[in-house]
């Protein structure tokens, strides 16, 4: 009588697992129909977001970047990518039109997580000292010509008030990083600033977001890219704007007629984004309450976070690892990147990954959309004439390494597009395209410009 007791009892509890889960996936359904009001919606706020500063959730950010990478920039640049877990220094030599990537080199560091939440000085200083030690160690194949300094392309991958190509204040800080004294403050300044106490001679000549990064690196190598996307800790999308859609834009008519718009879609939220008590959890007590929602339900941050909190309740309601809690499944952010137990069990984490994930990835995909649709490139044109080659350049430790998160958004975004127009977009990965980008944007902004 026990064992049939016993038994009743682990049906009960795997029950509840389970209808755990099916109510995640009923609530994280997206649906073609619903993604197509994302993207929609995606749409209508980046027109508004273009109409006035303010004006939308989506900050369409100016760039100042008005000309991308043709392939005839020449010299030697360095690059600094600060934007996630890790900072990344490089050094590339340019060749011209010829020469194109003569020698390049680069480093990882990661970010210690306390300079994330502490001063602006002592990041900035981390990040120079760094930048220091790699340029001392600068070698054979990098030539500078005599008397000059060295320039580098700052790529820094957090909101920023675009002031000019080569400066800009930080609107906040997203993806965990939290330093009150650096909001508001010009970030080329500050970096500059740590340059010279670390006794560094160097010009900041382009101040970037990745996805403007991205965006340059992968047009260097296909004149079709115009659209970039970031999927990593974070994400968001930088596109070519034509310059008179710009209300905002009061300055001066680029001669290319072009101007690129960093969006911020992290901060977009719509009430037709599917969301769970777990997301809604999530967010309230996140570092950032209220704001990058979008963000909050695709990117490689939150994703194991909302799975960690998905089996917590099955851990806590179902028992489902045993009849206590696993004292690790209780810290915030302890699965990074998604990754137990009986088969049963594990097949089941599994699912629960899957339906999170798969979610982020039709999200990702509606928004793709929606900047095509504001491209004009969702439709064959009217007047039978061929369809535009459209080139999505994407990046990010997500896209890369989720090989189901990556094909999901392939595949879903080929049946929000259908078979004619998907023929003519691609998505390449831009591998680092925006540390290239970025030393890219800082030769065509060189202060030695026209210098032979
Ligand atoms: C966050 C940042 C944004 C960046 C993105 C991807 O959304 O706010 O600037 O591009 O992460 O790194």
């Amino acid at each position: 009588a026990l064992v049939v007791k016993h038994r009743m009892k682990c049906a009960g509890r795997w029950a509840r697992a389970v209808a755990i889960l099916r109510e995640l996936e009923e609530k994280c359904a997206a649906p073609a129909a619903k993604l197509k009001q994302v993207a929609d919606a995606m749409m209508v706020e980046m027109h508004a977001g273009l109409a006035s500063e303010g004006g939308s959730k989506l900050k369409m950010i100016i760039s100042f970047v008005d000309n991308l990478p043709t392939g005839d920039e020449d010299g030697l640049f360095y690059a600094l990518d600060l934007g996630g877990t890790n900072f990344r220094v490089l050094r590339i030599q340019l060749g011209g039109r010829q020469g194109r990537v003569a020698k390049q080199e680069f480093e990882e560091v990661s970010i210690p997580p306390h300079l994330m939440v502490g001063s602006s000085h002592e990041l900035f200083d981390y990040i120079a000292s760094e930048l220091a030690k790699f340029v001392s160690s600068e070698g054979e194949g990098f030539q500078l010509p005599a008397g000059r300094q060295r320039e580098l392309g700052f790529t820094f991958s957090f909101p920023v008030r675009q002031t000019s190509i080569s400066s800009g204040t930080l609107i906040k800080w997203t993806k965990g990083f939290s330093i009150e004294d650096t909001v508001g403050q010009d970030v080329v300044g500050e970096l500059t600033k740590a340059l010279e106490r670390q006794g560094v001679d160097m010009r900041v000549s382009a101040l970037v977001n990745d996805t403007i990064g991205t965006l340059a690196g992968g047009r260097y190598y296909d004149k079709d890219v115009s659209v970039a996307v970031i999927l990593g800790t974070g994400t968001n999308a930088a596109y070519v704007e034509r310059a008179n859609a710009i209300p905002k834009w009061h300055g001066l008519l680029p001669k290319s007629g072009e101007m690129v718009i960093n969006m911020e879609w992290g901060n977009f939220r719509s009430s037709h984004l599917p969301t769970t008590e777990y997301d809604n959890a999530l967010d309230s007590e996140s570092l950032n309450p209220g704001e990058q929602i979008y963000e909050k339900l695709i990117s490689g941050m939150y994703l194991g976070e909302i799975v960690r909190r998905v089996l917590l309740k099955m851990a806590t309601e179902a028992t489902l690892f045993g009849d206590k809690i696993p004292p690790k499944l209780e810290i915030p952010f302890i699965l990074r990147y998604i990754s137990s137990t009986s088969l049963k069990t594990r097949k089941l984490v599994v699912e629960v990954c899957d339906v999170v994930a798969k979610r982020g990835a039709r999200l990702a995909a509606a928004g793709v959309a929606g900047v095509l649709k504001k491209l004009g490139r969702d439709v064959a044109p009217k007047d039978g004439s061929e369809l535009q080659r459209t080139v999505v350049a994407m990046d990010g430790g997500l896209f890369e390494h989720y090989t189901i998160f990556s094909e999901c958004l392939e595949s879903t975004l080929k049946g929000l597009l259908g078979e004619e127009v998907s023929s003519a977009i691609s998505i390449v990965h831009a591998n680092d395209g925006s540390g290239l980008g970025a030393a890219l944007l800082a030769a065509s902004h060189s202060q030695y410009l026209g210098e032979s």
